[in-house]
């Protein structure tokens, strides 16, 4: 599914998060979101859910102007997005979050041709646990996971929702180096097999050079640049802006944007 952002713009009081924003996401595509600290990226991701209204501008979806949407039918258009840790049941396992997901997913939204019998539901978790590389620790309660599978069943409860278009922001955020890279191969391997729009926020900028095959950098609300990898490691603003001259190494660590929806 494509997305296409028009003239996008956000301000909270006097602070311009996003301003002016414009960018096409082609149907299939892998691409990273970078910045410094505060550059605007989730309030981007915001805008696109439909978390916060845009003040102009607009979201397209294969075409479809949804900027008047709110984020539940949006969600329902296809633009889906890992949810914050919380959102889940801490108290119930990986698979009975996921079947809570998938019987939301199928039965609430009023869809008969999408009903699925209860056999059809669990068959339907087992898959997207699978996907998530979940399996292994589907009878433990969400609350005891480690915090990288609290992060891959963040995403597994988007993936129930069968979006087209998935949003991650920050996916490897708070994770050693060895499991960042687990993290996003087994995100890559997702958006293979699901044919998935990916945009992802990453602040790693060793894995967004290696993973994303299209890059869009954001500061001060503003698109400082968009090109493939070897473009944006060679374009002077971007260097001067934000990756500096001592090569690609992550800048100032991210701090984790846990704050906003
Ligand atoms: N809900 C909000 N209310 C007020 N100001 C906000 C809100 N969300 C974001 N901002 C402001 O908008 C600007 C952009 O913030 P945003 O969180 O989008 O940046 P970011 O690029 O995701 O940063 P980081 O890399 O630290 O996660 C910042 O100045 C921030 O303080
Ligand atoms: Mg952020």
């Amino acid at each position: 599914m494509r997305l296409e952002i028009r003239r996008l713009t956000k301000a909270f009081g006097g602070v311009h998060a996003i301003e002016d924003v414009s960018l096409d996401f082609a149907s299939g595509s892998l691409s990273a979101v970078i910045g410094p600290n505060g550059a605007g990226k989730t309030t981007f991701f915001n805008l696109i859910s439909g978390a916060f209204p845009a003040d102009s501008g607009q979201v397209l979806l294969d075409g479809e102007d949804v900027t008047s949407l709110g984020k539940i039918a949006r969600l329902r258009r296809g633009i889906g997005r890992a949810f914050q840790v919380a959102s889940c049941f801490p108290t119930m396992t990986v698979e009975e979050n996921l079947v809570a997901a998938v019987t939301a997913h199928v039965g609430q939204w009023g869809n008969p041709g999408r009903r699925l019998p209860p056999a059809g539901v669990r068959e339907r978790a087992h898959e997207v646990m699978e996907l998530a590389g979940l399996t292994k620790v589907a009878g433990v309660e969400a609350a005891i996971l480690s915090h990288g599978d609290q992060k891959l069943l963040d995403i597994a409860l988007a993936l129930a929702l069968e979006p087209r278009v998935l949003l991650l922001d920050e996916p490897t955020a708070g994770m050693g180096p060895d499991e960042r890279w687990r993290m996003i191969e087994r995100v890559r391997g997702l958006w293979e097999r699901q044919k998935l729009t990916l945009v992802f926020i990453e602040h790693d900028m060793d894995i967004v050079f290696q993973v994303a095959s299209s890059i869009r950098v954001l500061c001060y609300g503003r698109v400082l640049a968009e090109g493939t990898p070897d473009e944006i490691r060679s374009n002077q603003a971007v260097i001067d802006a934000y990756l500096g001259t001592e090569g690609h190494d992550t800048p100032a660590e991210g701090a984790p944007s846990e704050a906003t929806p």
